[in-house]
């Protein structure tokens, strides 16, 4: 089976990455656009959230309209530190979204990825899961979240980045095929380093003005 992956072509999306790639585009605008970004990641995202009629009252009439099925709880899981950049602009969208955190480091010689945090709300087994984080580069972080949010059986998992590499998405779903991606580019490829080229630099430095 071959993963599903969908890249967000949108302009504005496009226009926005492309400005977030500078190398001269600072922290508050990064972050913002990062924010920015991530509204219109979540709108794409949820395209097939399931709809339910209801019976509603306008000034003028009563009428059928759709709202969002009330039983499809979500959960938007950042993946410290970076995903915390895509994750507020998701939850403006999806208020009654709850947040789950893990906490992976990428050991610098192996780029091994560990654990150091792992919190989720209640009843995953009946909630769909968003794991964000902004860079989808050797995969072996968002293997070891979506490894990890396994074990808690949710209904459903997507995987949301904004920049990924065809190694990082080989290697996502060679592990978890049932898992789509979506990003909005697909770059080049990784350096000596695993970063990911062209890209952005190192997401979590550029968001909050570290090095
Ligand atoms: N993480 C980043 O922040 N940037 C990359 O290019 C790769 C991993």
């Amino acid at each position: 089976m071959v993963g599903k992956v969908t890249i967000i072509d949108h302009p504005l999306v496009q226009h926005k990455l492309t400005l977030m790639r500078q190398v001269e585009t600072h922290t508050q605008d990064f972050r913002r656009l990062l924010k920015e970004i991530s509204m219109l990641l979540a709108y794409e995202v949820t395209r097939d959230l399931p709809l339910k009629y209801e019976v509603i009252q306008t000034p003028l009439t009563t009428t059928k309209a759709p709202m969002l099925a009330a039983d499809r709880k979500m959960v938007i899981v950042s993946i410290l530190r970076a995903g915390q950049g895509l994750l507020d602009g998701m939850l403006e969208l999806i208020p009654t979204a709850k947040v789950g955190h893990i906490g992976l480091y990428r050991e610098p010689s192996t780029l091994v990825a560990v654990e150091y945090y792992f919190k989720l709300p209640e009843e995953i087994d009946q909630r769909d899961l968003l794991v964000v984080d902004p860079m989808l580069a050797t995969g072996n972080s968002a293997v070891a979240a979506v490894d990890r949010l396994k074990e808690t059986h949710p209904t459903s998992i997507k995987f949301v980045c904004l920049l990924a590499s065809p190694e990082g998405i080989e290697h996502f779903h060679e592990q978890h095929p049932d898992v789509p991606i979506y990003t909005a580019a697909i770059d080049e490829g990784l350096d000596e380093h695993g970063y990911i080229m062209p890209g952005l630099g190192d997401a979590g430095d550029r968001l909050y003005g570290t090095k």
